[in-house]
């Protein structure tokens, strides 16, 4: 498939992802309003089974249910998921079994293909039978790295933890992990787990992979980017190092074509051990996944044996949601229920709340974990019977109607409702719950997940190649490559960024960007920074950009939050206002205090620091000058039009705002410090697409600095009178013609 045709078939399932996480914010509104109703008179049964006021319906409602619960419990054993010692519990995993084999061909090939279902014990097991049969000593006796890397965060941090466990050794010693910003390995560090995105960056210093004995591309089954062009870069590597090993996992059957890539390989398959999945769907469309699947928990919980729930829901906000819903309703159900243990899943969740969701559930209570789709391959729970798949992900994709990437809710394919319906049957036979209807499933699924190479944005990806000295992008070995259009859009916008040449080569800005682990408008941000003298500053907004959210809104506080976040809004925007919070919070001595008194997350406020800390690093060790602009607050305006002039948008008399380069309209969020006051051009940092296209992070900009700042992508038109900027983008609507006159000389950077 290409960019073009991407999106799924029309069907209930697009309609229902289109108003996705805009009924998620409903449904928050509404439904803590009701709950909270409720609350206030304790004896009232949850809102969310219909009656509010206790009425005798309701009473007996509440006790069918508890009685039920009851005689479903009778022969329930509970306390089945006993924790072994930890060398028992290696050995009991379906791995453990094809041991020798493994080991065997390991040595015997350079690469390697292994299938297995997830929580068979590929991630954790692997890379300790490399180091236990010592395949990672050389001949003169020296000690490789065994690499690992994921496709996520989350994943790499928890399962370095639980392998630091399993060897006894502390977390960064002997096992450790690089995710970005985030480097925990020594000196001494033999397995290292990592993104895939961190070894593709290792791979523009070391092509060769020198450090590495073996490399294992975990869950090439998820086929990121990062995880597709490693194929094409370990694959070289590995021919001009025969000491490199290269082995690729997968959860699912298209080993095939993996093993067929790298030269046909030999394919291992670990024996599944699962028991079956009985499979419910709804008989008509949910047109609200989040009420149905919340209620759905609450319907097992009071009526089905014992055995913890999985929700697979789209992100952190419905998420959160979610579970203040669960324990409200909770709440009002009191002492007569058994327990509910609620647990939040989602990469953007700290270490100390990750690891609560690997700990066995105790007797007589259920657990429920609410995750996005890291639950479906990357992390294993194990004693989950229940799943609940509303049959969504948000995932990033380009949208040719805005030029760019936005992240979206879309219908999952059918190969991942199986991998999440597979959850339930680890430990016993189980139940998936499918909240939409058997015909869509067969109908408006699309059987495999699209690679993200081929739907998402490659400047970054082409940006790092280029850096690599890979410039002819159409003998590049890629698995699947992508279309040739999708190649063009990232090629222009590295062009108009100035990281590119007319002839596809990179230039010394271009090469500057590539030094930064992050987008190449970011990158040239921080880079032009220096040259405005606001490095400073600008290293603040970056690093609170990274962070996800700032302020938080109790519901019992709403109107204090909202008076205390507006005295840091800064009337230029909201990249201005997340500045004033950093700088208040310093001035203040980083106090917790500080941040509950302004209801700002502390935690965010700490990772901010720590992002800022290894940008200002990679700052020094380039030897960029770090300034200040002091009050001199357009310079760090000016910097953000240099990076991010793209992503910009014009008020319209009575039609809102419409993006300078694809006209395509687009709103100020509630949430900015904006909202309200329309300023006529501002420059936005993402676009969040709900029911409507929202710019996330607003500031407002003046237009001549548009093309001042960046002649290739728009240029000063002629107003209608002195006054008036006009701006012309200079791709708009002849994007082909720049096409044609350039695609022969830039021939794809040949
Ligand atoms: O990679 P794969 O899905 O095949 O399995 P794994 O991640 O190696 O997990 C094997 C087992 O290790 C799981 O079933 C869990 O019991 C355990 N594990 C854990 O307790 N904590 C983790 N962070 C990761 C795995
Ligand atoms: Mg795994």
């Amino acid at each position: 498939p290409t960019l073009e045709n991407v999106s799924q078939p029309a069907g209930s399932l697009k309609k229902i992802a289109e108003k996705g996480s805009e009924l998620a914010k409903e449904f928050r509104q509404e439904k803590l309003k009701e709950t909270k109703e409720a609350t206030k008179d304790q004896d009232v049964f949850d809102p969310l089974f219909q009656e509010v006021s206790e009425s005798d319906e309701s009473t007996n409602k509440r006790e069918t249910f508890i009685s039920q619960w009851k005689k479903s419990q009778k022969n329930v054993k509970y306390g089945k998921i006993t924790s072994l010692p930890i060398q028992k519990q290696r050995q009991q995993l379906p791995i453990y079994s094809m041991r020798s084999e493994l080991v065997e061909q390991i040595q015997n090939n350079q690469f390697l293909v292994i299938v297995g279902e997830t929580g068979s014990g590929k991630t954790t097991q692997i890379v300790q039978y490399i180091k236990e049969e010592e395949i990672n000593k050389t001949l003169d006796g020296k000690t490789k790295i065994i690499g690992c890397t994921q496709p996520r965060r989350v994943a790499a941090q928890s399962v370095a933890k639980r392998v630091s466990e399993e060897i006894g050794c502390k977390l960064g010693e002997e096992v450790g992990y690089t995710v970005r910003f985030d480097d925990n390995t020594s000196s001494s560090t033999v397995i290292k787990y990592m993104t895939d995105g961190m070894l593709q960056r290792e791979a523009l210093n070391d092509p060769s992979m020198s450090k590495y004995s073996v490399i294992m591309l975990d869950e090439a089954h998820e086929r990121t980017i990062a995880t597709d062009v490693l194929f094409a870069l370990l694959k070289k590597a590995a021919a001009k190092n025969p000491d490199l090993k290269v082995i690729v996992t997968s959860a699912t059957l298209d080993s095939g074509k993996f093993s067929a890539f790298f030269n046909n390989c030999p394919i291992v398959k670990i024996p599944g051990r699962t028991y079956p999945v009985e499979i419910l769907y709804t008989k008509e469309p949910e047109t609200d996944y989040l009420a149905a699947a919340l209620d759905s928990v609450m319907q097992i919980h009071l009526s089905e044996p014992a055995g913890d729930i999985l929700v697979f829901l789209t992100g952190q906000e419905e998420i959160d949601t979610s579970c203040e819903v669960l324990f409200q309703r909770m709440k009002i159900l009191g002492d007569s229920v058994p327990e509910l243990i609620i647990l939040p899943v989602y990469s953007a969740l700290p270490s100390e709340v990750q690891s609560k969701i690997f700990e066995p559930t105790p007797a007589g209570s259920r657990k429920v974990v609410l995750a996005t789709n890291i639950a479906e391959t990357s992390i294993t729970i194990d004693g989950i019977y229940y799943v609940i798949d509303p049959g969504f992900v948000k995932i990033n994709a380009y949208d040719p109607k805005l030029g760019m990437d936005s992240l979206t809710i879309h219908p999952i394919s059918q190969a991942q409702a199986n991998q999440r319906s597979g959850r339930a049957g680890r430990t016993g036979p189980g139940k998936c719950y499918r909240l939409y209807t058997e015909q869509a499933y067969n109908k408006e699924m699309i059987a495999n997940t699209v690679p993200e190479i081929q739907r998402t944005n490659l400047s970054h990806t082409i940006l790092m190649l280029k850096a690599m000295g890979i410039n002819d992008l159409l003998t590049f070995e890629f698995m699947d490559p992508p279309s040739n259009n999708t190649m063009l859009v990232a090629l222009q916008d590295l062009y108009t960024l100035d990281a590119l040449d007319e002839e596809g080569y990179l230039t010394q800005l271009g090469k500057k960007m590539a030094d930064f682990p992050m987008e190449p408008a970011l990158a040239k941000t921080l880079i032009k920074s220096v040259e405005f003298e606001c490095t400073e500053e600008i290293l603040t907004i970056v690093a609170m950009l990274s962070v996800q959210t700032i302020f938080y809104r109790p519901k019992e506080h709403q109107k204090l939050a909202d008076q205390r976040k507006l005295r840091f809004h800064h009337p230029l925007g909201d990249h201005l206002t997340l500045l004033n919070v950093f700088q208040s919070w310093q001035l203040n001595g980083c106090s917790k205090v500080w941040c509950q008194d302004n209801f700002i997350q502390e935690r965010s406020m700490k990772r901010a620091m720590d992002v800022r800390k290894q940008l200002k690093s990679i700052m020094t060790k380039y030897g960029y000058r770090l300034t200040s602009c002091g009050s001199n607050i357009d310079l760090i305006r000016k910097t953000l039009c240099a990076g991010y002039f793209k992503n910009t948008s014009k008020r319209i008399a009575n039609e809102g705002y419409k993006t300078l380069a694809e006209e395509t309209a687009v709103h100020l969020h509630p949430s900015s410090c904006l909202f309200g006051k329309n300023p006529e051009y501002v420059l936005f940092h993402s676009l969040l697409l709900t029911t409507r296209e929202y710019m996330h992070c607003v500031t407002v900009i003046e237009p001549k600095w548009l093309y001042e700042l960046a002649p290739k992508f728009f240029r000063q038109g002629e107003g209608e009178n002195k006054k008036q900027e006009k701006i012309v983008p200079l791709f708009k609507g002849n994007k082909d013609e720049w096409r044609l006159s350039t695609q022969k000389k830039r021939n794809l950077g040949r």
